[in-house]
């Protein structure tokens, strides 16, 4: 029996998460207070457009046959309100102010990119939203040791924070296992060769080719958030 889709999409998720995640979780007792401030704002950058992602995705989804994508997506877009003014609260209140980010030209192609996966294909962008619902995972914990590093350093609580509180959200409370479960379902629903009265079939390998392409994206985004941020200066700093 084939592997299901969705656990073939994870493999390659995983190999790319634990690399990065292991990496910025060695570097972080010494990384420097700046850099880690910068990569939260960078990663606020990819919270504040989601909902708007989502929503491309909601409506170019419509066009399956299958209703239940769209309406799973429009599940997580409305799961989603709020979050984001929640994170950037959460950060001024430990002393980081998202509004003095300095764009970061990676950060604007990753996100452009993301977006030319949303729309106009609606199987591509089901593997491609699924693909980033499962790293969203891995994005909480890792932002989650960064904020409470950044909160201790600076002698802010990090029990009872506005900030704690968001990344447990989406851990603890299960919404984003609960968006990367609710697309699995569809991910793996091969409809391919079938045809329906209204409506176009799930295509695998367009969802496959979808999932793989949005990993490949992620990939290169961390790739260069990483290289910056971890890019001390050794040697140079006085
Ligand atoms: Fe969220
Ligand atoms: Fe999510």
């Amino acid at each position: 029996m084939t592997e299901r889709l969705s656990v073939q999409i994870d493999e390659r998720n995983d190999a790319f998460t634990s690399a990065v995640k292991s990496k910025l979780l060695k570097e972080l007792p010494t990384a420097s207070t700046e850099s880690l401030e910068w990569l939260v704002m960078e990663h606020y950058q990819f919270s504040f457009a989601n909902c708007g992602l989502l929503q491309a995705a909601v409506e170019c989804t419509r066009t399956l046959a299958e209703p239940g994508v769209s309406v799973e997506l429009q599940r997580n877009v409305d799961e989603e309100d709020g979050h984001a003014p929640m994170y950037k609260q959460g950060m001024l209140n430990v002393g980081t102010d998202m509004d003095q980010r300095v764009e970061f030209p990676a950060t604007t192609a990753f996100l452009a990119e993301v977006e030319a996966l949303c729309a106009p294909d609606p199987s591509r962008a089901l593997g491609a939203l699924y693909a980033t619902e499962t790293a969203a995972i891995f994005e909480h914990e890792v932002l989650f040791e960064i904020c409470r590093e950044i909160s201790d350093r600076r002698g802010f609580p990090y029990e009872g924070s506005l900030i704690k509180r968001f990344h447990d959200i989406h851990l603890e409370d299960g919404v984003e296992q609960g968006h990367k479960d609710g697309l699995a379902a569809f991910v793996d629903l091969d409809q391919t060769g079938a045809t329906f009265t209204e409506g176009e079939a799930i295509d695998r390998e367009v969802v496959r080719q979808g999932g793989l392409d949005a990993i490949q994206i992620m990939e290169v985004w961390w790739d260069a958030l990483l290289g910056k941020a971890l890019a001390e200066p050794a040697g140079t700093a006085a």
